[in-house]
């Protein structure tokens, strides 16, 4: 008796030892993939009730994580500086319902597209403002918001600049900032893509969105150039679109129209 105890206590050992050790060094073998977002954007990136990120963004990241066996690691960034921390390649991946631009391109590398932003335009409920042709009419006059270095400030702006429209752009750091001046009736406008805007709307009374629409877009995840897990990275993505997993994540946050 004594000594199947015995026996059993150095079996139980050597198994501790062993769960120990598979434990500890799967802990360390498991690298870390950094995600560059900016969690202001429903349903793509936001922070969830219990302070957690959430969104299409997210749950795509963490598939592409999940299947390449990394842990993912979220970093929350103002949106201007998500394609600057995926360039100095302090991020290996941004995702922020990031359109692919040629300017973009410059810096960063795309993966292949996953998804199809359209740039809408909100008013107030009565607004003078009918369709996007408004903005363009000789002598408009209206403030027009947008979030900093989107593709909606970038085009607008250069609109202005290049004399299309006589209207002006305020720059906000949030979406969610415009918005809340767009209420106020500091501005007449915002320019956002389509689903934050469907979002903002349906939090916030008194808004709606213009038929017509301001672009039509493309968005893909950023890489570094040249980044090290760049290519099984696009493989990863590649195999997510097209196996339709991609597809059922914006479906858990999009509701079929
Ligand atoms: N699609 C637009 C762009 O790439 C806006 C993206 C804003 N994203 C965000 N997380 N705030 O410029």
């Amino acid at each position: 008796m004594k000594k199947l105890s015995k026996v059993l206590a150095v079996v139980l050992a050597a198994m501790f030892v062993v769960a120990c050790f598979a434990g500890c060094s799967s802990k360390e073998s498991k690298k870390t993939i950094t995600l560059a977002t900016s969690a202001d954007f429903p349903p793509y990136e936001s922070i969830g009730d219990n302070g957690d990120y959430v969104g299409i963004d997210i749950d795509f990241a963490q598939a592409i994580a999940d299947k390449l066996g990394y842990e993912l690691k979220v970093e929350n960034m103002d949106f201007d500086s998500v394609i600057t921390s995926v360039a100095s390649g302090k991020s290996q991946m941004g995702m922020a319902g990031l359109t692919i631009t040629e300017e973009r391109l410059q810096n960063v590398d795309f993966s292949s597209a996953y998804a199809n932003g359209i740039q809408a335009v909100i008013v107030k409920e009565g607004s003078p403002i009918k369709s996007v042709d408004d903005l363009y009419a000789p002598g408009a006059s209206y403030k027009v918001g947008a979030q900093i270095s989107t593709t909606g400030d970038i085009y607008f702006s250069a609109d202005i600049k290049d004399g299309k429209t006589t209207c002006t752009i305020e720059e906000y750091a949030t979406g969610a900032e415009a918005i809340s001046s767009l209420s106020t009736g500091k501005i007449d406008a915002v320019i956002i893509d389509n689903e934050p805007a469907k979002s903002f709307v349906a939090a916030n009374d008194g808004l709606t969105i213009l038929d017509s629409q301001f672009a039509n877009e493309s968005y893909a995840v950023a890489l570094p150039k040249n980044g090290e897990l760049n290519e099984e990275i696009k493989k990863a993505i590649d195999e997510l679109i097209s196996d339709g997993t991609v597809q059922k994540i914006v479906d858990k946050y999009i509701s079929a129209k």
